[in-house]
């Protein structure tokens, strides 16, 4: 793999995306705690194991795994996006955590030591690689014998209301990116089970699994942050912000109705979220 892999990415978690993930993150890990859990408990994090978070964005998963595998244990994370790796490096400190190591880096190119990881996990971040195949083939030798693997992916979007109800509300009065195709990186490319044990399995891992989680992700404690949180977040973000006048309107009304729609009796908004944990060792 050449050193120019991931140049979209690097650049899309680096600009507006970034920072609004930045802003988001204590509201993220509320959103995600399910998925959070599902993956640390997948790969069977506990006291002493040594841990790689690929793609930690804000930290939640690493926070939450250096509270696992403490006092021995400790948590390197690595990640592209500088706004976030900052994020995710002030929450560490102001949580007192000394067995967290944090990198800037492309997961896909960085010289891990050999066998210096029991595990590795990631919270939605293995959909962005370029070349998932060969990233992970190129990282297995950084886990110890009978290393795990436990992620946290997105099943298709049909079942991501919390992405596409607002979409399919919305899309009409917008001008939408081409949709990406279904392996490029993006939040849907590990969608297809089929493709992520052939992934998984060509890389050189073994007792690939897949299991479903399906929940009710909470948008916001009330209509308004919901809005916020859909107008600066997720696929209508960038659509959002170049559309101006009627479509503007009726673009913010139709998502507003579904937020309604989805309104609790306390005001929460929640959608549905559907991942597959996907877990997976070395030989
Ligand atoms: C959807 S975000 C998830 C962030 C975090 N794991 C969470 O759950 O809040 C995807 C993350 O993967 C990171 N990422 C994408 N490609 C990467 C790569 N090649 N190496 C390291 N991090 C990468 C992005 O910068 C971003 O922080």
């Amino acid at each position: 793999m050449t050193d120019d892999v991931n140049m979209e990415q690097i650049e899309f978690w680096n600009g507006d995306h970034g920072t609004a993930w930045a802003r988001y993150a204590e509201i993220i890990d509320v959103m995600f705690a399910e998925i959070t859990d599902a993956v640390l408990d997948a790969a069977a994090i506990s006291v002493g194991d040594r841990v790689l978070d690929l793609g930690c964005g804000n930290g939640g998963t690493t926070l939450a795994a250096a509270d696992k595998v403490t006092p021995i244990g400790s948590v390197t994370a690595i990640d592209i996006s500088a706004p976030m790796l900052e994020r995710a490096q002030e929450r560490a400190g102001a949580a007192g955590l000394v067995n967290a190591t944090f990198i800037l880096g492309d997961a896909s190119i960085y010289p891990f030591a050999e066998r210096s990881f029991d595990a590795m996990v990631s919270r939605l971040g293995a959909m962005f690689f370029d070349d998932p195949e060969e990233t992970f083939r190129r990282m297995l030798p950084a886990l110890d014998s009978r290393g795990r693997i436990a992620l946290g992916v997105w099943r298709g979007p049909r079942e991501n209301l919390w992405a596409m109800g607002p979409v399919a509300a919305a899309k009409d009065f917008l001008e939408m990116p081409p949709r990406p195709g279904l392996e490029d990186p993006g939040p849907f490319s590990f969608a297809d089970p089929d493709r992520v044990r052939s992934v998984l399995g060509n890389a050189g891992l073994t007792d690939i699994k897949l299991a479903p989680l399906d929940f009710q992700i909470p948008l916001g404690g009330s209509l308004e942050e919901a809005l916020n949180f859909v107008m600066e977040m997720g696929p209508l973000s960038a659509p959002l912000s170049t559309v101006t006048g009627d479509n503007r309107q009726k673009a913010i009304a139709a998502i507003t109705n579904v937020l309604k729609e989805n309104q609790d009796e306390y005001g929460i908004v929640r959608l549905a979220g559907a991942c597959w944990i996907i877990t997976a060792r070395t030989a």
